[in-house]
């Protein structure tokens, strides 16, 4: 990687560029790495028993007006079906380090799959709901919990109220196809697809339009593939916030270069887990503190 690769990663990504640049070089060396366990989810990383347990994991829809007061940045850390789901509970970990955050996470069918305390670093959804400052943590199955009657609220859209950001990584390549498409068939689809893409709809609940960050990850396959570029336009060019454009609502999180978890080497692994959480920190105007091991 020369200086002017590492100036166009600054460029895009600002502060974090340089951490983007150099765990991108290092992917290769990395890329078997295990991933960095937390303590606490040496305690709890058994199965979860009862698969009824899960419910308690997800108190009722937050009101988005009672917590309009707390003072605190709402993200909805969201994860789809791809391998990458396993960094999910890093991610949590290191944006829960910040008093004034509040994380609400969301799993697909696909992505519960992937934290079910099979291993070490990947615990179950019960250890992850452990993680301070992890809030809840909402399935499918918690929009309908129970049949809906009038003037009850509605998950999704409650959550999407309480949001100040949400961040989808992994994005699975099925998601994002029907992220791109307007799909909304499940919870996650139907906080992205009742997104506040003005900020007008909830302005009296915030101060700043409300972002989506996505970070793709994929099989390199997947990832060469030609319906991939056109939904990366769409995310990229019609709804992607950057410098030029305002008018935007999504920022996408670009996959790297690796040998990934399925054998091949090439594009579509997810951006690494620390880059990811150091463009939030930075979005979000908490201080980011650099990482001694990000070099490999
Ligand atoms: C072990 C395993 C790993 C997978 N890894 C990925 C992946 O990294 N990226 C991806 O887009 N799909 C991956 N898939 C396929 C998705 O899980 C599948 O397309 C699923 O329908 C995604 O659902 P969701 O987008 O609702 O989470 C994987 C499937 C399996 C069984």
């Amino acid at each position: 990687m020369n200086d002017k690769v590492e100036n166009s990663w600054k460029k895009v990504y600002g502060f974090c560029g340089e951490l983007l640049h150099r765990s991108q070089a290092n992917s290769g060396a990395r890329s078997f790495e295990t991933a960095q366990v937390y303590p606490q989810f040496r305690t709890f990383s058994n199965k979860n028993p009862l698969d009824s347990h899960f419910m308690e994991y997800s108190p009722p829809p937050p009101s988005a007006q009672t917590h309009f007061h707390d003072e605190k940045i709402h993200i909805i850390l969201a994860a789809s079906g791809s391998v990458a789901t396993i960094k999910l509970p890093n991610i949590a970990q290191a944006l829960s380090r910040h008093h004034n955050v509040s994380i609400r996470i969301i799993v697909t069918k696909s992505a519960e799959r992937f934290l079910d305390g099979q291993s070490l670093e990947q615990p179950s959804l019960e250890a992850l709901r452990a993680v301070p400052g992890v809030e809840a943590i909402y399935r499918d199955e918690d929009e309908w919990k129970n049949p809906w009657t009038r003037g009850e609220p509605i998950l999704h859209i409650e959550l999407r109220k309480w949001a100040h950001l949400l961040l989808v990584a992994p994005l699975s390549a099925n998601t994002m196809a029907k992220m791109t498409m307007g799909i909304a068939d499940n919870l996650l689809l139907s906080v992205i697809r009742a997104w506040d893409t003005t900020g007008m709809v909830d302005g009296n609940l915030k101060t700043k339009k409300p972002l989506i960050f996505v970070a793709p990850a994929m099989n390199t396959a997947m990832w060469n593939h030609p319906i991939t570029g056109k939904q990366i336009e769409i995310l990229e060019k019609e709804w992607g916030v950057n410098n030029s454009s305002k008018d935007g609502w999504v920022s996408v999180l670009r996959p790297m270069e690796k040998h990934l978890a399925c054998g091949d080497t090439g594009n579509g692994a997810m951006m690494d887990w620390e880059a990811i959480v150091c463009v939030v920190e930075q979005y979000i105007g908490v201080q980011t503190r650099r990482r001694s091991n990000i070099t490999g």
